[in-house]
């Protein structure tokens, strides 16, 4: 039994709908990535994957717990939890009370300020900083820490890497390696198609809130992808 089991969704926004029929399994200890152009769905699957927005049909389980009806809070209580897009840090608060947030309504669990400092050994210096003061990635990786903290069983990050430095990218990356080990499932909206390509287990394609390719990244070709991503191939950068 796949631990996130997402079948035959639509999401809608209003009269639009902005996914339509989409269905994914992921395993425990595996990654799934999704791409597709500006508009395409991303985020509103993920957020309704975190109970943020509600699908219209269709069905969500976590480890067979049917969690499609469940309020965003319940769903981090059976064991989701949403790196959001723009990391939605709490500006006002400490880096370490950012993480603390993550607690609330946590599960129990290997993660804890202390397994998450051990994750990012950069933070216990800096706990107190106000997180204004942290970068683009240091905030990515508090959003993914605070998350981490309450012990979830799928992990949903939107735009993994958008906006970071190659090296920060590349951290965050590691961390993630880790925490998948630790048998997380993970399902990450990441606009670097080779970046996803290069780490995810299995990988899809959204057009138009579609899914117009999936597949290992061993088995998508670019040509492939850059049809699905573009809707034409002749859309495509440098293409004529
Ligand atoms: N709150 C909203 N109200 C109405 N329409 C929305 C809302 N959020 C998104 N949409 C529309 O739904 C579609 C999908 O948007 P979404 O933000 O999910 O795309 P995305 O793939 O995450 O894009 P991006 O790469 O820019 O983050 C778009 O047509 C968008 O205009
Ligand atoms: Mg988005």
């Amino acid at each position: 039994m796949s631990l996130l089991s997402i079948k035959n969704i639509d999401v809608h926004h209003g009269l639009l709908k902005a996914i339509s029929d989409f269905s994914v399994e992921v395993d425990s200890g595996s990654m799934v990535a999704v791409i597709g152009a500006n508009g395409a769905g991303k985020s509103t699957l993920m957020r309704a994957v975190a109970g943020v927005l509600p699908v219209t049909t269709g069905s969500i389980e976590i480890a067979g717990e049917d969690v499609t009806k469940l309020p965003a809070h319940a769903r981090v209580h059976s064991g989701i939890a949403l790196v959001p897009e723009g990391r939605r840090l709490f500006r006002s608060l400490s880096l370490e009370e950012n993480l603390l947030t993550g607690a609330y309504r946590a599960r129990p669990g290997p993660w804890n300020l202390d397994a998450v400092y051990d994750l990012f050994p950069w933070m216990p210096e800096r706990r107190d900083q106000s997180s204004r003061l942290l970068s683009g990635g240091e905030q990515q990786a508090v959003a993914i820490g605070r998350a981490l903290m309450s012990n979830p069983r799928v992990l949903l990050i939107d735009e993994l890497s958008l906006g970071l430095a190659p090296i920060v990218v590349k951290q965050i990356y590691a961390s993630l390696l880790e925490i998948v080990a630790n048998g997380c499932a993970v399902l990450f909206v990441e606009q670097d198609v080779t970046q996803a390509l290069a780490i995810a287990d299995d990988a899809l394609c959204l057009l138009e809130g579609r899914t117009v390719l999936a597949g290992t990244p061993a088995e998508l070709n670019r040509h492939d992808v850059e049809t699905a991503y573009f809707g034409t191939a002749a859309a495509a950068p440098g293409r004529q």
